[in-house]
């Protein structure tokens, strides 16, 4: 049985009083969650935030890693002082990260492995265009995203490793994939590891969908098969919208 697991991606919001105080009021309203959660707020407040929702059984997530472990890389933070900080997973891979800061599929594996390596949980993020949607070619995006992501990742490391299917189209857009289109994917990515890995790897790896996630399409989405989880933008940025969310099984 996958537990399931919400992630709130704060993405470039919030300075650090503001961020302590949504930490706050997750942590107050998340104690007795059965699920896994997560919360990446902006890097500049991981410190702050680390200890707030420590409370909450709340893991602390960064956006975003350097492909390097240390050196002439200005502007980058690296896996180690990631680790500094008390966090425990980087999204790697996010589409404003391929999309607008033209992130290859290269450069995400490099950032997958050093992240396994050093320790780290990964969600890997994947998803289509709507050109590509409509062309018909999903699932060639999404196995090329998940072959070359995750390509040198042994089976071993797979418990550390968490897959969001978020179409680019439906991310900030208040489009969502219906629940059947979005299991849909996720059924075949589920495929994906059966035929990639070990027998157990389809049963086990933990799919979670991202694009426009509120309160009232939390529910219909988990009930399906193949959705275990959600990684949460603009909603996850209010304790009224994100809490809902984090409790769709209460
Ligand atoms: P929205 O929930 O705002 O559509 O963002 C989804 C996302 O990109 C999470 O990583």
């Amino acid at each position: 049985m996958r537990q399931s697991y919400v992630a709130g991606n704060w993405k470039m919001h919030k300075t650090i009083a503001e961020a302590v105080s949504l930490a706050n009021e997750l942590a107050e309203g998340l104690k007795r969650s059965p699920n896994k959660l997560m919360v990446a707020p902006p890097f500049t407040a991981l410190s702050a935030v680390g200890p707030a929702i420590a409370a909450g059984g709340i893991l602390l997530g960064a956006q975003n890693m350097a492909s390097e472990l240390e050196g002439a890389h200005t502007g980058e933070i690296s896996v180690r002082m990631l680790k500094d900080l008390g966090v425990r997973v980087a999204i790697i891979g996010h589409s404003e990260r391929r999309h607008v800061y033209n992130e290859s599929d290269e450069l995400i594996n490099q950032k997958v492995q050093l992240a396994l390596t050093e320790g780290m949980e990964v969600i890997l993020c994947v998803g289509e265009t709507l050109d590509e949607r409509e062309a018909g070619d999903v699932e060639r995006v999404v196995g090329t995203q998940l072959r070359a992501g995750l390509s040198g990742v042994e089976n071993v490391s797979l418990d550390q490793v968490t897959i969001a299917y978020e179409p680019v189209w439906a991310i900030g857009t208040g489009k969502t994939a219906t629940p059947e289109d979005a299991d849909a994917v996720h059924r075949y990515i589920r495929g994906w590891f059966a035929e990639t890995y070990e027998s157990d790897a389809a049963e086990n790896i933990i799919v979670q969908y991202g694009g426009s996630v509120k309160p009232d399409n939390i529910a219909a989405l988990m009930k399906m098969e193949n959705i275990d989880g959600a990684l949460v933008g603009g909603a996850s940025l209010k304790a009224e919208t994100f809490l809902p969310i984090c409790r769709f099984n209460d």
